[in-house]
């Protein structure tokens, strides 16, 4: 069944638990999101972002969902739409029968300019006002994903902010918090804390100091009941980057954020736990694998197949990781 973001944010604070919400472009990511949601009896957070909207098309994503609700009618879904530019994006993905979505006013429209408070708390409250009518969650978010490092957010092709960015910026500010979440009524907030999107999020294993778990502990101290949301959180799995570089790939050293600092988010108020490019790693390595590995194969049923296996997996240890595990 659908659920909202809201009735699911609420179960998971009331048990303590914390939800991936995966993001989804095809059938072979969501077969992989719900068949591991089956095997371990989670609820299930799946996000559709711009870039999918562009390259699947709303109504093919909203189909894919609607399927997923058909074939697991045990499963709780909650269908999110993913950094909506502007309060007209939300409006459409309310129109198609998103639940839940999410009105990124930490950048102006063009998704790359970093935006004021006073813009970011208009358009929130807007969506919010319009998005409550109609029975449907909003999440907000409030600072700047990026590096602390580098002070860029990183990805080349996705979205982000440009340039470079103080740490104000990078740095949620838990008063402002509460201002935001007072003045918008956000359903959930992301918050900043030196993730950014994509697999170069750090150059070394992070440590206090470029991955600030502290900010969480003191932006929940200030607004305990408010559900809040990790951006950026994939956890570049050592071991995918290998598989991917010893066939034929050419990925550079990387990390990404341990799956025991998100543990420790969960522990002080973050719910929902956004991964993309854990799903995107698992894939293509596993395609270039079995295609070194089976060259007279020309069947793509069968590559899809193991990338299908292995997004699944992914998708198991973040359910078992997080609690979500035996929620559904
Ligand atoms: O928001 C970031 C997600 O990883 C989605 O990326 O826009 O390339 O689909 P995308
Ligand atoms: P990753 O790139 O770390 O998977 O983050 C995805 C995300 O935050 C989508 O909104
Ligand atoms: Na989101
Ligand atoms: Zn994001």
């Amino acid at each position: 069944a659908f659920i909202t973001l809201r009735q699911l944010l609420d179960h998971a604070a009331e048990h303590g638990y914390g939800v991936p919400a995966f993001n989804v472009n095809n059938m072979e990511q969501l077969h992989a999101i719900m068949q591991a949601a089956d095997e371990t009896d989670s609820p299930v957070i799946v996000q559709a972002s711009a870039g999918a909207r562009k390259y699947a098309g709303a109504p093919f994503l909203k189909k894919l969902m609607e399927a997923a609700v058909e074939q697991w009618p045990h499963i709780p879904v909650c269908v999110h739409q993913d950094h909506g530019a502007s309060p007209a994006v939300c409006v459409r993905s309310i129109q198609l029968g998103f639940t839940s979505v999410m009105m990124d006013g930490s950048l102006l429209e063009d998704g790359k300019t970093p935006a004021s408070y006073e813009y970011n708390v208009e358009v929130t409250r807007k969506v919010v006002e319009m998005a409550h009518a109609c029975g449907v969650s909003v999440e907000g978010e409030l600072g700047c994903l990026g590096s602390l490092e580098t002070g860029t957010a990183g990805e080349e092709d996705g979205v982000g902010a440009e340039g470079v960015l103080s740490r104000e910026q990078l740095l949620t500010d838990p008063d402002q918090a509460a201002e935001f979440v007072r003045a918008t009524g956000v359903d959930a907030l992301a918050i900043a804390i030196g993730t950014s999107h994509g697999a170069y999020k750090f150059s070394r294993p992070p440590t206090g100091d470029i991955l600030a778990i502290e900010r969480i502990k003191e932006i929940h101290a200030r607004i305990p009941n408010t559900h809040l949301v990790m951006h950026g959180s994939s956890s570049v799995p050592q071991e995918w980057l290998e598989i991917i570089n010893s066939y034929g790939g050419d990925l550079g050293q990387t990390y990404g954020v341990p799956v025991e600092e998100i543990q420790e988010g969960i522990r002080h108020g973050v719910r929902k736990v956004n991964i993309d490019t854990d799903l995107r790693l698992a894939s293509t390595g596993a395609i270039r694998k079995f295609l070194a590995e089976n060259p007279k194969e020309f069947d793509p049923r069968k590559f899809l197949k193991a990338s299908t296996q292995a997004m699944k997996e992914i998708c198991k240890a973040r359910y078992e990781a997080f609690g979500t595990a035996g929620m559904a």
